[in-house]
């Protein structure tokens, strides 16, 4: 119904391999479990090593399995970021700076989220706000402040317009088929009536796409992406998909990102999905 693209085939997944090995640094936003922690290992685990990984986390001492993951691979880098404080933001930033370099971030994964339940009967305005302030504002703020260091590396792999893509700098939003307007109808509305977390992905869909209009000419690449409904604390035990398998595709697709997919929202597959 909405797909402009088919499966995703081995040479693509060759090629976002390709480019992941290109790439000289990804952060991942909520790295210490669910599908941040996923990214991580996927990563690290091999073709789509890029050079180097930082994973955030607000609370790294409690972050056990993503320390594992550290002691195993010597481009994992932990660092500290509490994605609605500014301050942390700011701390990371400096932090993130000292391990890049003059070479600048090069992929900013905008993964952490909220999801706060709450049908038209239990929501209240300040779960509302809160869910908002982590899924939609906390990415925007995120980005803001990496902004010199993303146009740092767009600028060192500038060779034509034609050359967004991880490789140079790209911004990507983990969004959600939930924050769909227009699924939101018929069959489909009556599942997952959840008015904070919903409205706060549409909200970012939103996000994503200015951050798209205002980066095109720094050659920064900006996306929303659905990673399908997964076996996370967020998504429950009865979701279909593994984190494993959602993020070996999910990292095909956004390896093989090009000027083509800027602006877009896709899910997992490489499929494009209705705003
Ligand atoms: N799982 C699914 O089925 C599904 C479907 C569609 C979209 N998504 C999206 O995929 C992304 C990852 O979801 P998930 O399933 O992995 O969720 P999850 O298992 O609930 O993990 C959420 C992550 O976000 C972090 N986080 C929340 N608030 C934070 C804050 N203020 N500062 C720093 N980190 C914070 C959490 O850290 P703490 O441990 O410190 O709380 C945790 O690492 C989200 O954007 C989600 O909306 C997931």
């Amino acid at each position: 119904m909405w797909s402009n693209r088919t499966r995703l085939t081995q040479p693509d997944m060759m090629s976002a391999q390709a480019s992941f090995q290109k790439c000289g640094s990804v952060l991942v936003t909520g790295a210490n479990r669910g599908l941040g922690l996923q990214l991580v290992k996927s990563l690290a685990a091999g073709g789509f090593s890029p050079g180097k990984i930082i994973a955030t986390t607000r609370d790294p001492s409690s972050a056990l399995k993503l320390k594992e993951l550290a002691e195993k691979h010597s481009n994992i880098y932990i660092v500290v970021l509490d994605v609605v404080n500014q301050e942390s933001i700011q701390k990371c930033v400096e932090e993130v700076h000292e391990l890049v370099q003059e070479e600048g971030l090069n992929c900013l994964i905008n993964n952490a989220a909220i999801n706060l339940v709450a049908d038209f009967h239990t929501v209240t305005a300040e779960k509302m706000i809160e869910n908002f302030r982590t899924n939609a504002v906390a990415p925007l703020m995120i980005t803001k402040a990496f902004l010199p260091l993303l146009k740092q590396a767009a600028s060192r792999g500038a060779c034509g317009a034609e050359s967004m893509g991880i490789q140079r700098a790209a911004v990507i939003n983990m969004s959600s088929l939930v924050g769909s307007v227009q699924l939101t109808w018929g069959e489909r509305a009556h599942y997952f009536k959840w008015y904070p977390h919903r409205a706060s992905k549409s909200a970012l869909n939103m996000v994503s796409r200015c951050m798209a209009v205002d980066l095109e000419s720094d050659g920064i690449l900006c996306m929303a992406i659905h990673p399908g409904w997964v076996r996370t604390d967020m998504g429950g035990p009865q979701a279909p998909l593994s984190p494993e398998e959602s993020i070996s595709s999910l990292l095909s697709v956004i390896g093989g990102l090009s000027e083509k997919d800027h602006g877009s929202f896709q899910n997992y597959k490489g499929e494009t999905l209705p705003w």
